[in-house]
């Protein structure tokens, strides 16, 4: 693209990707969650280019770009530049001072992998933009109006993790959400000798955004039945097993299910941050893996690739837990593994999990780390 030959950026945003330790699929039913951003990231470089309307995006990574006009905000026919579309129509929604930039892009976050990659495309370029040209919106504004982009351009139903832990993470914390208040608590998180290692099983089946509204729309089915002989209930939130049992009859076994993973998931997001604040580490481990399990039976977001995988784990004695991490089918599995002996792990399951799927595996430790940062060149 054109715009490069003299590029210079006059500000660096640094948008990570996160992991989400437990509280899978309970945000948008207004529960618990306690993720992390991580030290993966995408890096966007910005510059105003004097324009009322024209800007340039050019991907440094995937070697492709694209011109827009801000006047014209149609999707795409192309996943990637929704993100980046929904996002200006949103904030053009807001403010009018958004004029033309040039942006550049740059990522070592694996997409589809269940890291958010696309909260991070989302968040960081709204940060950006709100720097470049004082928009004045605040964290939370950019947070949700992200959260907006995904639901209207990228078509996912999203909750609002993704976009609240990329954005407001604190290094060497995981943060317990409420999403219903918003609310949230930095947990310090000291695993030593313990290491979060990441297996990413390089599928991510196409059922993703499909399934993950339906599940979110059998969600709300329970709800409307609870709601009847409850009617102080307006989430899972305010669920306890004891009411869902007492309407079983008249929702179906998929609802239940659904429905009793939820319930059970948000307990354990307590449990599991109460066991990391007392040093448990053998009962944050068991804990995931009783999470991977419900989400794999009766949440049923999992995939034969993640839950090899987990199973996996559980044959090697310097694990102490695995689940499968973010919106599922796929994507990455997180391992809380001994320090010494990662290396073996990673060699033992990248062997099993080639002979089973002939696929290579991708392993790396993460670290919890910062929301997304910004600095003026
Ligand atoms: C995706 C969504 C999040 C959340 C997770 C599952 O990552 O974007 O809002 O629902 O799935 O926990």
């Amino acid at each position: 693209m054109q715009f490069l030959e003299s590029f210079k950026p006059e500000l660096t945003v640094e948008s990570p990707g996160r992991i989400n330790l437990i509280g899978e699929h309970t945000d948008y039913n207004m529960g618990f969650v306690l993720p992390t951003a991580i030290e993966k990231k995408i890096i966007f470089e910005f510059k105003k280019n004097g324009t009322q309307n024209n800007c340039n995006v050019y991907s440094k990574t995937f070697d492709t770009g694209f011109e827009l006009n801000l006047n014209a905000l149609d999707k795409s026919a192309i996943e990637w530049e929704n993100y980046i579309l929904g996002v200006l129509n949103e904030i053009s929604k807001r403010t009018d001072k958004l004029r033309g930039f040039d942006c550049t892009i740059v990522s070592n976050l694996p997409t589809g992998s269940g890291l958010s990659s696309s909260a991070a495309l989302e968040c960081g370029l709204a940060y950006g933009l709100n720097e470049l040209f004082e928009l004045g919106l605040s964290k939370m504004e950019m947070v949700k109006l992200s959260q907006i982009a995904e639901h209207t351009y990228a078509g996912t139903q999203c909750g609002i993790m993704d976009q609240f832990a990329s954005v407001m993470s604190v290094e060497g914390h995981v943060l317990l959400l409420d999403c219903r208040s918003l609310e949230y608590k930095p947990i310090p998180i000291n695993l030593h000798p313990y290491k979060l290692i990441l297996l990413n099983t390089k599928v991510s089946h196409n059922l993703a955004s499909s399934e993950y509204n339906t599940r979110k729309k059998e969600c709300e089915e329970g709800v409307a039945v609870l709601k009847k002989d409850f009617s102080e209930v307006n989430s899972l939130r305010d669920v306890s097993i004891e009411m869902l049992e007492s309407v079983k009859e008249r929702i179906s076994e998929t609802v239940f299910n659904r429905c009793s993973y939820i319930i059970a998931e948000n307990k354990r997001v307590h449990n599991l941050a109460e066991a990391l604040t007392e040093n448990n580490l053998e009962l944050v481990g068991q804990i995931l893996y009783e999470a991977h399990d419900g989400i794999s039976r009766l949440y049923k977001v999992s995939c034969p690739e993640s839950d090899f995988l987990v199973d996996f784990s559980k044959w090697n004695s310097n694990v102490l837990g695995a689940r499968q991490t973010g919106g599922g089918f796929g994507g990455c599995t997180l391992n809380i593994v001994h320090e010494n002996g990662v290396d073996d792990f990673i060699k033992t399951a990248t062997e099993a999990y080639k002979e089973k799927f002939n696929i290579c595996l991708e392993a790396f430790e993460v670290k919890p780390s910062a929301g997304t940062t910004c600095y003026v060149n």
